[in-house]
């Protein structure tokens, strides 16, 4: 796991832009904060859509952004909301999808960290790229 000076400046990052994230529906406010390996931070929010299942959650949305960015390579990944909630399943698998097995950091909305862990502590088992053969 990320030292706790790295794991604050991820929640920092992300709470920075959590103001923006498009959420009149459910008016749960989310974002991440994606560490590459190359030390940057990407941030990036949850935006939802007027037909509900077109909206898409703060880690998919930041780790889109990281990929159009070019990077490739990613660390930890920390994500803060109202109460500190976990991935939802679909994010799950795009974040091993795409980072791998990297830490997770799960922080409420006034930064303090709720829990810490891993993308295969939280997708065991998890389908991929080398069961497709
Ligand atoms: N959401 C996220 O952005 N990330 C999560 O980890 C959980 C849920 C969003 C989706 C939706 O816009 C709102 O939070 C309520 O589910």
């Amino acid at each position: 796991m990320i030292n706790i000076n790295k794991q604050n400046e991820l929640i920092n990052a992300a709470m920075k832009v959590r103001g923006n994230a498009y959420a009149p529906y459910s008016n749960f406010q989310v974002a991440a904060a994606l560490l590459c390996a190359d030390g940057e931070i990407i941030t990036g929010i949850n935006m939802e859509s007027s037909s509900y299942g077109l909206s898409v959650c703060a880690e998919r949305n930041t780790i889109a952004t990281a990929v159009a960015k070019g990077k490739k390579d990613f660390i930890a990944l920390a994500v803060i909301s109202r109460s500190g909630v976990t991935p939802c399943g679909a994010c799950r698998q795009v974040i091993f999808d795409i980072c791998g097995d990297i830490d997770i950091i799960l922080s409420d909305g006034n930064g303090n960290i709720q829990d810490t862990t891993t993308t295969k502590a939280l997708l065991p088992m998890a389908f991929s790229h080398k069961d497709l053969g």
